[in-house]
């Protein structure tokens, strides 16, 4: 579990955490959404422990980052946005590196690389000097190194910016199965797809704050998107009308004909069955349904009035 409460972090004059409260609980994975310098890093910095807050308080577990930062830091695995590997050496040396600077030795700390070099992908490339490794799989080295210890909290910071597609779904689903273990996850990107796909609680920062949070669903109904559905078969266009109009009111007709409905709604996943129920009750004989969500590039928009761009 992490709690950041009103975390300040300024550089001199530039301010670049402005307030911000959020809760990343275990087993899950929150997500830090936001541009270029957002904020992110700073966010995660002054979480790791390499930064102090200017103001603000941080606790990772139960301990306090600034008062117990030893055994705050022992619970933290990190996964930094520039990758912090030695080129010269292996992949089984840089692990043999970081698990030590994590505390584990002898056949313990070689048993854990062995495993990681495996769950990773890179057990047949583990003698390499990792100079000569890809950007992705550097990337699943420096993840790696983070997990080393294995644990409960685990910080990434872009892990999967400037990756090969194989390497990002890897990437992704080592993530997926650390939250499933019972770590506390948090994952900052500047990717919507990625906050989308991964994420279970999303932060939107920008400028140092937090604009909106929450899941996605519970972001998109801030914003009132609605979701379209789209029905095709047969249908009454006004018994249709009526029976919407009396049994769901909220549903909005967008078109309608003999053959195809499009009607926009809030949570279309949740009131779907309610939905098909009253057309079914009209006569209508439903052939295909397909449900559009508005998507987080929308939201973001509205909520920082600019597009988020790599
Ligand atoms: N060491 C530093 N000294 C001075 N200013 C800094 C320092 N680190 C970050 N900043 C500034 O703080 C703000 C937030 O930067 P930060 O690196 O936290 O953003 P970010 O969201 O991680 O961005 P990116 O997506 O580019 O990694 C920016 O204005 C940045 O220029
Ligand atoms: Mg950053």
């Amino acid at each position: 579990m992490i709690t950041v409460e009103d975390l300040h972090k300024s550089y001199g004059d530039t301010v670049a955490v402005d307030g911000i409260t959020f809760t990343a609980e275990p087993g899950r994975i929150f997500g830090l959404l936001g541009p270029n310098g957002a904020g992110k890093t700073t966010s995660i910095d002054c979480i790791a422990g390499v930064h102090k807050p200017t103001s603000g308080r941080i606790t990772v577990g139960e301990f306090d980052i600034v008062r117990n930062a030893r055994q705050a830091k022992a619970q933290m695995g990190v996964v930094p946005q520039e990758v912090a590997l030695y080129e010269e050496v292996s992949a089984r040396e840089n692990l043999h590196f970081w698990g030590g600077a994590c505390g584990l030795k002898g056949a313990t700390l070689k048993e854990r690389a062995t495993e990681v070099l495996e769950l990773i992908g890179l057990i047949d490339r583990a003698e390499e000097a990792i100079k000569k490794y890809s950007g992705g799989m550097k990337r699943r080295l420096n993840f790696g190194c983070g997990i080393m210890h294995q644990p409960p909290v685990l910080l990434l910071d872009e892990p999967t910016v400037g990756i090969d597609p194989q390497s990002r779904v890897r990437l992704l689903d080592l993530v997926r199965e650390q939250a499933a273990a019972g770590v506390t996850v948090l994952y900052t990107t500047h990717y919507m797809e990625e906050a989308e796909a991964l994420c279970d609680e999303i932060a939107i920062i920008d400028h140092g704050t937090i604009h909106a949070q929450g899941s996605l669903e519970e972001l998109r109904t801030l914003v009132g998107e609605k979701d379209m559905v789209r029905l095709t078969g047969t249908f009454d266009p006004g018994t249709v009308s009526r029976a919407l109009s009396d049994n769901l009111p909220e549903v909005e007709i967008m078109e309608s004909d003999e053959e195809a409905l499009l009607v926009s709604m809030m949570d279309a996943a949740g009131n779907l069955v309610a939905l098909l129920g009253v057309l079914h009750d009209t006569g209508a004989v439903l052939r295909e349904t397909s449900v559009r969500r508005p998507s987080l590039e929308t939201l973001f928009i509205k909520m920082t009035g600019k597009e988020l761009r790599e």
